[in-house]
């Protein structure tokens, strides 16, 4: 179960509207529109760099879960890195015969692409939140 490409790395942001327009106007980057996406409790927007994306996210709803990490970093920061892998289900079974730990109950979830992801314990990565996404 190697893993694959880069498909994003995910910051987190106070004010989505300042960061897409930072990227857009300094940066000089292909940035989407606001996506709301409720079920993730997060509001996005993705900066196209070609070889990969950046995805800038602000908390959305009462019980996001980027709020606890906006709330110690009030900045914004680095949030997560997202790996592609072929099957999802190969390479969670590899992690945890590894002794990987994987968040939640274990099982994929729909990701904020439509695909499947996984997100793997920071502990267990070098202090980076990893995000497995099956392509
Ligand atoms: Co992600």
């Amino acid at each position: 179960m190697e893993i694959g490409r880069l498909n994003h790395v995910a910051i987190v942001v106070p004010d989505l509207v300042k960061a897409a327009r930072i990227y857009r106007q300094i940066l000089l980057a292909k940035v989407s529109d606001v996506q709301t996406l409720p079920e993730h409790g997060v509001q996005v927007v993705f900066v196209d760099l070609g070889n990969t994306k950046i995805e800038l996210l602000q908390p959305y709803g009462t019980n996001s879960p980027v709020a606890k990490f906006l709330e110690s970093h009030p900045q914004g920061g680095m949030h997560h890195v997202c790996y592609e892998v072929q099957n999802i289900f190969l390479a969670r079974d590899h992690l945890v015969q590894n002794g990987a730990r994987i968040l939640g109950n274990g099982d994929p979830k729909i990701g904020a692409h439509g695909k499947p992801v996984l997100f793997l314990h920071p502990k267990d990565f070098c202090g980076t939140l990893i995000e497995l996404e099956q392509i």
